[in-house]
């Protein structure tokens, strides 16, 4: 039992290069104190027809777009509910694919996973062989776009090509930490369902999950006895249908803050934000191999959260506390006990540029004196 640790006044503002949270632009921030207003009011349809819409424009999508109160995980669970009658494929390659296995297990659905060591990407040709060679059937196959525990940018599109040739088989894809600085072609690619948490890489306060549903998705969920209420493709759009709204009370603050972020995000576009961040991995990319070296397998590097193997043996969590204490920046250490020390990780997502990412590094050499 954790004992009681008061919320004090005044901690230090410290800038996150965390894989997410991730920093978020101050009047973005100042858009959530406004004078609360009810969630059936016409003023909430104004709100969040234009962050549904905004959405759709932004990522360049004909396919439906829910954004729900709560984090990414809530669409880990329910579109396995909404789309799994039996049998689901979970790729895995680190913690956040290993979890998506085992919320279906949960979930009493027969997963089978075509996994991967931490650290390797999961390659479209083996998808395509465990489909072609499995008597299973599966309702499923999901893939996360970007482990963020290892770093890793799966190949979601040759993946996607690959099961839209089983049109029975649904592509789940969790984006967490990817969609907004990591371009993808969601309708070219056949990707079903597409997810992530806005505090990655859309640089918002946390607090909502964005869902991008295929008609093919929201059709198979009519058949299902069992799809999520909350989390529900058809619940959600159709009382966006009906009254442009969201079926429960969310946390419209969240919305306010949405609604001014993804203006940014539009005036910006998704293609050049995609490039922004491609700079960024890339710099940091060649940073880490002239000091340590890149964990995952070459070649698949993701674009917003890198992940650095600890080959000069530096003691991350000390390197950490120091960077955070004398330059007021925070990055991460690996994801849990095998990868704590093992390697770091670098979160350049969101609002973040070349100039804030070489800040950090030059803090990191001079800290850990490289
Ligand atoms: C790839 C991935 N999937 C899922 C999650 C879970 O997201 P949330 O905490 O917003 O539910 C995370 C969180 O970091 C993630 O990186």
């Amino acid at each position: 039992m954790p004992t009681k640790r008061e919320y004090r006044d005044d901690y230090p503002d410290k800038t996150l290069y965390i894989p997410g949270p991730t920093e978020v632009r101050e009047d973005v921030i100042e858009a959530m104190c406004e004078p609360m207003f009810g969630h059936r009011m016409d003023r909430m349809t104004d709100l969040y027809t234009t962050i549904v819409e905004d959405t759709k424009t932004f990522l360049g999508t004909d396919n439906d777009v829910i954004v729900l109160t709560g984090s990414g995980t809530e669409f880990m669970e329910s579109s396995i509910l909404n789309l799994v009658d039996e049998n689901v494929l979970v790729t895995t390659c680190g913690s956040f694919s290993e979890r998506q296995a085992n919320v279906a297990e949960r979930l009493g659905k027969t997963v089978d996973t075509l996994e991967y060591e931490w650290g390797q990407a999961v390659k479209p040709e083996d998808v395509r062989e465990a489909l072609e060679e499995s008597d299973t059937h599966y309702d499923v196959v999901t893939c996360v776009m970007n482990e963020s525990s290892t770093g890793v940018r799966n190949p979601i599109e040759e993946i996607g090509d690959v099961v839209a040739d089983y049109p029975d088989t649904y592509f789940v894809v969790d984006a967490v930490s990817a969609l907004g600085g990591d371009y993808v072609d969601i309708d070219e690619h056949d990707i079903d369902v597409i997810f992530t948490s806005v505090q990655k890489a859309f640089a918002m306060p946390p607090g909502l999950a964005v869902c991008v549903v295929s008609d093919d998705a929201y059709e198979r969920e009519l058949e299902s006895d069992s799809a999520s209420w909350y989390g529900g493709f058809q619940r959600t759009l159709d009382y966006y249908d009906r009254k442009g709204q969201t079926h429960s009370t969310p946390a419209i603050p969240v919305m306010l803050a949405y609604r001014k972020q993804m203006k940014y995000m539009l005036e910006e576009s998704h293609e050049a934000r995609d490039e922004r961040h491609r700079e960024m991995a890339e710099y940091t990319q060649e940073w880490a191999r002239e000091h340590f070296d890149m964990f995952p397998e070459e070649g698949y590097e993701s674009q917003t959260v890198s992940c650095i193997e600890n080959t000069r043996g530096i003691d991350v969590a000390e390197t950490i506390d120091a960077v955070s204490e004398e330059y007021d920046m925070v990055f991460s250490n690996g994801y849990g006990s095998a990868l704590g020390e093992k390697t770091f990780r670098i979160g350049h997502m969101g609002e973040h540029d070349l100039e804030s990412i070489e800040a950090l590094t030059d803090a990191i050499e001079d800290v850990a004196g490289l």
